[in-house]
């Protein structure tokens, strides 16, 4: 039952539907939001709605070269530009860039925009970013493996990632069932994807034929790719899914800072 597709392309087109629709990851932050972050008080989301603990950030984020990764919309990136972050937002679909575009220029911040896959940074220099924010993307991408690689590589020495991501035992719900009647349906094995786990019919009919596609990636993917690219895990947290009847019961998402060792 596994179905043909590309994801980046696939998804590419979703993300772009998904800005029409106004998804709620896709809406850029309004004026005041900019406003306050200029004046140093400014706050962003790696996982739900849980405002990142500040100390996960550089003490000083003026001059700080910052990689939003997967993390178009208008939100994240024009946010720590506003508090002087130099900040470059790679995202697989252009509506999505699109949305910082829209906010940089309303806001008159300084802000780069690249259209990209986040398992492929070649574009960038070696050691060119402080601090990589890669919020909650990963499920739409197959293999992460090189994705970790890459930020190892153009983080400078010393510098962090900031990564947020789904548990993986949301996937083994029954996804009709939890999204339309709140039941929690133990259906399928892991690791899952919409692609090997669904018939095009069924995935069709449950998310609707544009939505993305995702797959679920086990926490040695997760944690133990981090930790083979040679990061080290610095701090750790976990938050409820914020639209999920799961939320009752388990924590729906994780985010991790690891950092990239200096050179000793
Ligand atoms: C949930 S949104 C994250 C951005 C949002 N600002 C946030 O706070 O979470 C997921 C993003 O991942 C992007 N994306 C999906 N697959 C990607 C890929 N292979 N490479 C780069 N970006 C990707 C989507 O276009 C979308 O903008």
């Amino acid at each position: 039952m596994a179905t043909e597709i590309d994801p980046a392309a696939h998804n590419r087109t979703a993300w772009d539907r998904l800005v029409d629709a106004e998804n709620e990851w896709t809406r850029p932050v309004p004026p005041e939001v900019i406003g306050r972050a200029r004046d140093g008080d400014w706050s962003v989301v790696l996982i739900g709605y849980e405002p990142v603990d500040r100390t996960w950030f550089p003490e000083e984020l003026a001059g700080t070269a910052v990689l939003c990764l997967a993390s178009g919309g208008g939100q994240q990136g024009p946010v720590l530009a506003a508090a002087g972050a130099q900040v470059t937002v790679v995202d697989n679909s252009p509506r999505q860039l699109g949305q910082d575009e829209f906010v940089a220029a309303r806001e008159g911040l300084a802000l780069s925009t690249v259209l990209g896959d986040m398992r492929d940074l070649s574009r960038f220099a070696g050691e060119s970013f402080d601090l990589v924010f890669h919020p909650v993307s990963n499920l739409f991408c197959p293999q992460i493996e090189p994705v970790w690689r890459e930020c190892f590589r153009v983080l400078r020495p010393g510098g962090a990632l900031l990564t947020g991501f789904v548990n993986p035992d949301l996937f083994l719900f029954d996804a009709e069932a939890l999204d339309f009647r709140g039941e929690l349906v133990v259906r399928h094995t892991l690791p899952y994807s919409d692609l090997t786990h669904l018939s095009t019919q069924e995935r069709e009919r449950v998310f609707g034929k544009d939505a993305p596609v995702s797959y679920s990636h086990t926490m040695t993917e997760q944690i133990g790719g981090q930790l083979a690219a040679g990061f080290v895990l610095t701090a750790f947290a976990e938050a409820p899914h914020h639209n999920s009847p799961t939320a009752r019961h388990m924590s729906g998402y994780f985010a991790t800072r690891a950092v990239k060792p200096p050179v000793r």
